[in-house]
């Protein structure tokens, strides 16, 4: 079993919740089936497919991809859609800057994931299964690849197909239109409509004009769930454990625990389960805090929602609460910078990952998000005028109009809470100055492994180019 680059990782204090990541890496099937794994089926097979769906509803689970949508409405939707096949897909392409919790999951016990899936497929009907990671995530997709092996042999999913799909390392990848995309042989580029409405091989003209009908037949929308790991990882649990309980972890609107990765400048970075509602500054303690001498400047959840400043570090990991702040949960990959990081800095790498990952279908976002990469890179360089911010303004309005996708949205949300604020920084770049004495440069978060402590970061993302090509290294 695979064990290298888990170790250390997650947090060993008891006083933190552990139920997605307790005890020691399940090594196989017969391992998971100790701990209960194949209850949850068992389980979802006693009972009617609305039965089940009623329990993940009543346990108020929301998605853990990044959206926080309920679970039980998103399973009953795919259920009660018009006419069609009906797939479900497990999204485990971990694109997220700041996030690498879906690894650490998949690494110490995929059986969980695949067994949530299992209930899923039989929930919604699906009559085929995919589990859809990136093919540089080696070490996960060769536990994925034996446990789904391991699984399908025991039963699990009946005479349902269960495909592993391996894709490209674009963010885009782990957009759930652009994952459909990949599934179906092609570059990750988000379709027009959500899964819901546009599944996998669909065949209803109005859901595209891609769509085809070879067989005559009135077309077919074939609406598809599509999960994150973490999502699907909780649903044994609930079903095995009850809804109820799963509604004493956590706040009111924001039940369960949550596995969070904590980067950046923190003494000790890790992947961590905690309970839903500790505060971000603790979270942050658990990583060890800054490191000495230094204060937390900013802290970015993925390059998705609005930073949270110091004064901020006392909301809690909820869905609401942060959003009504300005900020979010998404998928928990905080990012912490100290005192020591230019914010213009900051914000020109967030800029620049999304400018980049932008897939170029809306023109709006990839020349929106171009403009304003460049007028941060301006700043940054210390040749930025006034010009300049007013462009980065006018694009921050217009970069998300008719777009088909959030990343845009992301662009938007992003820079805007970075110059609201850090106005006075802002002034300062266009001053030729910056208050930081010795500001370092700041490349997007991509995490490749956490081991021990110690992240590695994609190296190859600084020399990715707008067209998703990498420029030589230097
Ligand atoms: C640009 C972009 C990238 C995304 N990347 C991921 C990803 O890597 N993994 C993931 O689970 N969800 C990702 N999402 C969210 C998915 O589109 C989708 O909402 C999610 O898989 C649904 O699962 P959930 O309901 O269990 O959260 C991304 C969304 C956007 C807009």
């Amino acid at each position: 079993m695979p064990s290298g680059g888990y170790e250390g990782i997650v947090d060993a204090d008891p006083k933190h919740l552990a139920v997605l990541l307790a005890g020691e890496p399940v090594a196989d099937l017969a391992a998971a089936a100790d701990r209960g794994a194949g209850e949850a089926i068992a389980l979802a097979r006693a009972g009617t497919p609305g039965e089940v769906i009623s329990e993940i509803s009543l346990s108020r689970l929301r998605g853990r991809g990044g959206g926080g949508f309920p679970t039980g409405r998103k399973w009953a939707g795919i259920r009660d859609a018009g006419p069609g096949r009906r797939f479900a897909v497990c999204n485990a392409a971990e694109g997220e800057p700041g996030t690498f919790k879906d690894r650490a999951l998949l690494r110490h016990d995929p059986y969980q994931v695949l067994e949530g899936l299992a209930v899923a497929v039989a929930a919604v009907g699906a009559e085929a299964a995919y589990v859809a990671t990136k093919a540089s995530y080696a070490q996960e997709a060769d536990r994925l690849r034996v446990a789904i092996a391991e699984t399908t042999a025991a039963g699990w999913f009946g005479d349902v197909p269960v495909t592993l799909v391996l894709g490209p390392d674009e963010y885009l990848f782990g957009e759930e239109k652009g994952l459909l995309e990949v599934i179906e042989g092609r570059d990750p580029l988000p379709r027009l409509f959500p899964p819901f409405q546009h599944g996998l091989f669909a065949t209803d003209i109005t859901t595209g004009w891609e769509a085809t009908d070879p067989a005559g037949a009135p077309g077919l929308a074939n609406p598809t769930l599509v999960n994150n790991v973490e999502t699907l990882a909780n649903v044994p649990h609930i079903l095995r454990r009850g809804a109820e309980w799963f509604r004493t972890l956590g706040t009111d609107g924001s039940p369960g625990s949550v596995v969070a990765t904590v980067t950046g400048d923190v003494a000790r970075p890790l992947v961590v389960e905690v309970e839903m509602g500790v505060p971000v500054g603790e979270l942050i303690e658990l990583a060890g805090g800054p490191r000495p001498g230094r204060q937390v400047q900013a802290v970015l959840s993925g390059v998705a929602n609005g930073v949270l400043t110091a004064p901020m570090l006392g909301l809690r990991l909820d869905y609401e609460e942060l959003a009504a702040a300005g900020s979010g949960l998404g998928s928990a990959g905080f990012v912490v910078y100290d005192d020591s990081a230019c914010p213009v800095e900051v914000a020109r790498a967030f800029s620049r990952f999304l400018y980049v990952e932008s897939c170029g279908q809306c023109r709006s976002c990839k020349f929106g998000c171009g403009e304003i990469t460049r007028g941060l890179e301006a700043l940054t360089a210390g040749t930025g005028t006034e010009r300049d911010v007013e462009v980065i303004g006018a694009r921050l309005r217009s970069v998300t109009d008719q777009v088909r996708c959030y990343l845009a949205t992301e662009e938007q949300i992003v820079i805007s809470s970075m110059l609201q604020r850090f106005p006075e920084e802002f002034v300062l770049h266009l001053e030729g100055r910056c208050s930081k004495e010795q500001a370092r440069p700041i490349e997007a978060p991509k995490i490749v492994d956490i081991v021990d402590g110690v992240v590695t970061w994609d190296d190859k993302q600084p020399r990715k180019q707008p067209d998703w090509t990498y420029a030589d290294p230097p």
